[in-house]
């Protein structure tokens, strides 16, 4: 018996990186996903790997119609969606002098409006069944601010903020609503040539665990958020990073450490 055993998963961005190894544990986990992602080959492919309890949907996160279709696809096929995983966004870096307006916008359009219509279009399905579980994937960017980075915080913090709001609006009927905040992960968006090693990428960043985390560890921590064990935990938010935003370490304090 899986932790989410006969559930049904809708999750965004999943033709790689933590979308992907998202659906991959749910579904090994005894749940029926939905794979959605404007990258089709991929996203396909991802889903046949998983096989009978996977349905992939071409999807752009930011658009409204595409989330009501998206939505009738996984009732028609899975009868119901008890799991939304807000996953898919847009990084971007560039001091706030060299960002444009229309740079904020395709950001916010993506992260911020694909996160908030997500959960719009598919909360009436769980209000009508009484019961889900939403997971908003946020980032240390939500949680302090990040030189470079100023467009990209901005939508981290609002989703943050967001959960929070819909937490308290769906505690009455049974509806749970969190927030996860991956720190620095080895994927695509982070290191899209594969090239720079983990700990070579944990020593840059500063990471105190001394290395990058990998997708499976941030869709481990959807996956507790997810399902049952997490019964009585709305409107949190649960950072996966290597300690990263716990405090400051002074470079004498780590050699410290490790001599
Ligand atoms: N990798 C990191 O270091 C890191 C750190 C903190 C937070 N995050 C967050 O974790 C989540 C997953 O990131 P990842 O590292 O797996 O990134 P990734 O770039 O490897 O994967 C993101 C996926 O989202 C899809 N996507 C992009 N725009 C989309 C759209 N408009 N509609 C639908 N799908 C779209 C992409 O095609 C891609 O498959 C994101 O919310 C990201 O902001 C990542």
């Amino acid at each position: 018996m899986g932790r989410l055993q006969d559930k049904v998963a809708i999750i965004t961005g999943a033709a790689q990186g933590q979308g992907e190894a998202t659906a991959r544990l749910f579904a090994a986990e005894g749940c029926k996903v939905v794979l959605t992602d404007i990258k089709e080959t991929k996203g396909t492919a991802v889903a046949a790997d998983i096989g009978e309890n996977a349905l992939f949907v071409k999807h752009d996160v930011s658009d409204e119609a595409s989330w009501a279709a998206v939505v009738d696809q996984a009732v028609t096929k899975f009868g119901t969606v008890d799991i939304l995983v807000n996953n898919a966004a847009i990084t971007f870096f560039n001091i706030i002098d060299d960002t444009t307006k229309s740079d904020l916008e395709r950001l916010l359009a993506i992260n911020v409006v694909g996160t908030y219509i997500g959960m719009k279009t598919v909360l009436p399905v769980m209000q009508k069944a009484g019961r889900g579980s939403v997971v908003n994937i946020s980032s240390v960017n939500g949680l302090r601010g990040t030189y470079g980075m100023s467009a990209y915080d901005a939508c981290k913090w609002a989703v943050r903020g967001m959960t929070k709001a819909v937490a308290l609006e769906m505690a009455v009927q049974g509806i749970r609503v969190n927030s996860v905040h991956p720190g620095a992960i080895d994927t695509p968006m982070l290191n899209p040539t594969g090239e720079m090693t983990s700990v070579q990428m944990g020593k840059d960043f500063g990471i105190p665990f001394q290395r990058v985390g990998r997708p499976e560890e941030v869709a481990n921590a959807s996956l507790f958020l997810a399902s049952d064990d997490a019964s009585y935990i709305s409107g949190a938010e649960l950072a996966v990073d290597g300690a990263w935003t716990t405090g400051l370490m002074t470079n004498s304090q780590e050699l410290d450490h490790v001599s």
